[in-house]
């Protein structure tokens, strides 16, 4: 009888690409898709450790998960308990403690090897002396992309490709180099044929994943010269050039370190590449900066700025901030305010310090109060909300080219993006679904936008042969 698998995702895009991979995984063991947990045979928590009271909400999510299982198996049924991500990977023995319930704890490295865990979690004499769950410590880490099947084809326009992962700057708030490990990149032959095969199931854009994405340093195609390497802009021209119906490159996310000329000169050369950066800056102090390890001071995150909106005038940017950080004074703080009435974001993301344990910046003595992180990130978000709805309504009586998605919520309304990832509604008949259209925007929400279509189809990505493509 067919499986059923609910996997619950946390975090970052990334994440949601694993999560992906893991239901790949599953696949040939029988397990499809679950629409509740209480429904499924076994359930995966994906989760993140970025932030505060991950561990927090995962072992809250447990109890509930023991409760649904011995619901099932009073009915005759069972569930197998897996605890993956970046939790998994900083607690894992402390998670197998804490939740006996708990069947499988693996972090990201070792995704491949779930069918194996999984068929030894299903054998009642799997756990220890202790009654403790499988530790993925237990299976050798290579790497999982040698390893894991070609994604699912979900006919989705907009997919993700995992190209790089990992991250070596230890900034010293960040638990990334801990849980995800040492920068890994992906072969570009490996990368390209991933990137077509998404093609092939209908994607129409694609957004190159990688913790520390631009930091891409991968094994170059055959025919370049042995142990070469290309970086992220020379990975992007290629699949530009090579991936016939790939309209729409994005990349994320990256670090101010990493912005290379020829990445910076790519966003003016290839239509595909989207005006569209995410580019997190973290402070605009360059004491908190520096406290921070982050390897770059604020003049060159303005150098990169100018030289990008030189390069492409029109790009949209948007950053990470967080407030608070050890030692972060008033002053400190008025400089990212200021940074972003200077550069004007279209959209971004704000945090407070949050000390994870592990970290250097966790043992700092300056810790910042609650109360003051609290009233920065308020202030910080005013504005950046403001930002956020000047851009929008800058849109406009402006025509885009929206790739239309998916089916909106209301009938006959679609769901696509604009070219600054803003979302944008409209309505459009489904067979629309997976084309670059334009719409004459006429209206903003919250979070979107709204327009109409137009005749005349003036923008650059028309040029290529949408029907052409399978
Ligand atoms: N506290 C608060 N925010 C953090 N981030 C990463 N670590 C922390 C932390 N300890 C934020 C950064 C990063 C984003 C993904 O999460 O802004 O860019
Ligand atoms: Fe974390 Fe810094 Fe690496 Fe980003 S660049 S993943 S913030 S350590």
């Amino acid at each position: 009888m067919a499986k059923k698998l609910y996997i619950k995702t946390y975090g970052c895009q990334m994440n949601v690409y694993d999560s992906a991979r893991m239901a790949d995984v599953l696949a040939p063991l029988g397990y499809g898709p679950a629409e509740t947990p209480a429904e499924a045979d076994m359930v995966i928590l994906n989760t993140c450790h970025i932030r505060e009271k991950a561990s927090e909400k995962v072992f809250s999510e447990l109890g509930r998960l023991k409760v649904a299982r011995e619901e099932r198996r009073a009915a005759g049924g069972d569930m197998i308990i897996a605890v993956a991500g970046c939790v998994a990977q900083a607690e894992g023995a402390e998670i197998l403690r804490r939740a006996p319930a708990v069947d499988i704890v693996l972090g990201p490295q070792t995704y491949h090897r779930l069918p194996e865990m999984v068929a030894r979690a299903s054998r009642a004499a799997s756990r220890d002396a202790k009654g403790r769950g499988i530790l993925d410590t237990e299976f050798p880490a290579e790497s999982k992309f040698d390893h894991l099947p070609a994604p699912s084809e979900t006919g989705a326009a907009s997919a993700f490709l995992a190209i790089q992962e990992g991250c070596d700057k230890f900034c010293s708030f960040c638990v990334v180099p801990y849980t995800r490990g040492a920068e890994f990149s992906r072969p570009v032959a490996q990368i390209e044929a991933e990137a077509r095969r998404l093609v092939a199931s209908g994607a129409r854009e694609i957004t190159l994943l990688g913790q520390n994405v631009n930091a891409y340093h991968g094994q170059a195609p055959t025919g370049a010269p042995n142990g070469a390497e290309w970086g992220l802009a020379r990975l992007v021209r290629h699949l530009a050039e090579r991936v016939d119906g790939l309209l729409r490159i994005r990349y994320t996310t990256s670090h101010p370190r990493d912005m290379d000329d020829d990445l910076i000169a790519a966003h003016g050369e290839l239509p595909q590449l989207m005006p569209f950066l995410h580019l997190p800056v973290q402070s605009a102090s360059d004491r908190i900066l520096e406290a921070m390890n982050r390897q770059h001071r604020i003049a060159h995150f303005h150098d990169i700025v100018g030289r990008l909106r030189a390069t492409r005038p029109d790009i949209a940017l948007s950053s990470d901030f967080i407030v608070g950080f050890p030692g972060e004074g008033e002053a400190d703080f008025q400089q990212t305010m200021d940074l972003v009435e200077e550069i004007g974001f279209a959209q971004a993301f704000s945090f407070k310090y949050s000390a994870r344990p592990g970290t250097p910046a966790a043992l700092m003595e300056n810790q910042v109060p609650e109360d003051v992180k609290d009233e920065r990130l308020q202030r910080l978000q005013a504005v950046l909300n403001r930002q956020q709805t000047e851009f929008n309504r800058g849109m406009i009586g402006r025509v885009l080219p929206v790739l239309l998605e998916k089916p909106g919520k209301h009938p006959g309304q679609i769901v696509g993006r604009s070219p600054y990832l803003q979302a944008v509604h409209c309505q459009a008949d489904a067979a629309e679904i997976g084309r670059v259209v334009d719409l004459r925007i006429d209206g903003i929400g919250h979070f979107s936008l709204s327009g109409t279509p137009v005749e005349s189809s003036a923008h650059p990505e028309a040029a290529y042969p949408q029907e052409a493509v399978a």
